[in-house]
């Protein structure tokens, strides 16, 4: 197993705040506590890994319906699926400070004897609709996006004619007054869930289980994470959440330990068919193989889209030596998801030069995310390109005016390459 490295948080949150992949949220105001707002590259990346997460499915072998539902939904969607009662964590407050601490993560500095007894705390944001505040105007923001699924799990399966087995994905923000929230970007009351609803006989579910996790482990892999800090973890049955049969996490060694990054549950019909006898609505799906009808079975890859971000920027940190005794610091990225593909540096900001950096901006926009580069010495321009994870940089000297040709440098090797830049375009197509 690889050890836990506590600096390499320290350096990572810092490059991502100064960097411009992460702000503390309400910075001018002096912050607000566990709320972050994603910046320019921040906002890339995750965008860029939630288009991937739905490439993976569009192009899989299976049937994958996309849909975007609603952060608000009716009150008796979270009476039905059990989080009005169920999605709650025990507390217990700090007498003398009247701090507030989750039961199992209280420090191990406090007296048990200034500790209260533990009291059900529920996670789900409240808050009204309409301008009367009465009983019948509260309403929840959305703790999971998998229940905006279930409820439209008829509405799919009528609108699209849709066939067993299916998957329905949603991805969007889900919020939850975690009572200590922290790490960064771990784990925060407001963050990004991608899920999805997998729909299957029951009789198929165990294996359609080991489909997606092998998936899911794989999609990670792909993307980036390292294979040696990556593992399942299956759930004991105590731990199992209130409407799992069945629970495997794939977990990522973060610097602290291991942690979740997405959980793979076998739902069972727990949630349509509370949605049916809560709606008095019929969920059951008719198959016309055998005449019968029935509630499917649900597996469930639900994953964090902003833990997720904070994963790929810790698996893909960087530090090396160089020769003249200065370190680098970079992001290894992959192409697919680095923020900016292909930075452009004019040698100096003479005017010729920044004209060619401009025309081949023109030539790898439409294919490439492209940046000019024109602040500080080549060097410098090197270092935060290497820093943000741009895996090539072009630089346009003078010499280029006569030969029409750039150098191409490479983040990781850090080789160089003159090429024409005619076949640019090629060139980063093979
Ligand atoms: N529908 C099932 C469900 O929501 P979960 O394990 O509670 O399951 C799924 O959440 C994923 O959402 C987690 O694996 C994690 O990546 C992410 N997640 C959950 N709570 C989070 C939080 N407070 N901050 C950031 N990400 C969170």
């Amino acid at each position: 197993m690889e050890t836990p490295d506590k600096e390499l948080f320290e350096k990572v949150v810092k490059i991502a705040q100064t960097r411009g992949f992460v702000f503390n949220a309400s910075s001018i105001y002096g912050g607000l506590r566990s709320s972050y707002d994603y910046g320019p590259l921040g906002t890339i990346l995750k965008k860029n890994i939630a288009d991937i997460w739905w490439k993976s499915l569009k192009t899989s072998d299976v049937k994958i319906y996309p849909i975007d539902t609603s952060i608000i939904q009716s009150t008796e969607v979270w009476k039905a699926s059990g989080h009005l009662a169920e999605f709650t964590d025990p507390m217990v407050d700090h007498k003398p400070t009247g701090e507030r601490f989750r039961a199992d993560q209280v420090p191990d500095d406090l007296k048990k004897e200034d500790l209260t007894e533990p009291r059900q705390f529920n996670l789900m944001f409240e808050t009204n609709i309409g301008p009367v505040q009465d009983d019948n105007s509260q309403v929840f923001l959305r703790p999971e996006t998998a229940q905006g699924i279930f409820v439209n799990f008829e509405n799919v399966l009528r609108t699209m004619r849709a066939k067993l087995p299916f998957g329905i994905a949603n991805i969007g923000k889900s919020f939850r007054n975690e009572i200590t929230p922290g790490q960064f970007i771990f784990r925060t009351r407001e963050f990004e869930q991608m899920e999805i609803e997998f729909f299957c006989k029951e009789d198929e579910s165990d294996e359609w289980m080991e489909y997606w996790i092998q998936k899911r482990l794989d999609w990670y892999k792909d993307l980036g994470l390292k294979d040696n800090l990556l593992r399942l973890r299956p759930h004991e049955a105590d731990e199992l959440a209130h409407y799992a049969k069945s629970t495997t996490d794939i977990e990522y060694l973060y610097p602290w330990g291991w942690g979740e990054l997405e959980g793979i549950a076998n739902r069972g019909d727990y949630d349509l068919s509370a949605h049916q006898e809560k709606s008095g609505k019929d969920l059951t799906y008719f198959d016309s193989k055998d005449d019968s009808k029935y509630l499917p079975t649900v597996i469930e890859p639900a994953g964090g889209l902003t833990r997720t971000v904070f994963a790929i920027l810790l698996s893909t940190f960087q530090e090396e030596q160089l020769e003249s005794g200065d370190t680098r610091t970079l992001f290894q990225m992959n192409f697919e998801i680095a923020p900016i593909q292909i930075a452009i540096l004019p040698l100096s900001k003479k005017d010729e030069l920044i004209h060619i950096c401009k025309q081949i901006e023109e030539l790898l926009m439409p294919f490439y995310r492209t940046e000019i580069d024109v602040t500080q010495s080549i060097g410098k321009r090197y270092r935060r390109q290497d820093e943000i994870g741009t895996p090539n940089c072009i630089t346009v000297d003078f010499d280029t005016l006569d030969d029409k040709c750039i150098t191409v440098r490479n983040r990781d090797t850090m080789k160089q390459e003159r090429i024409k830049i005619d076949s640019l375009v090629q060139y980063f197509q093979s």
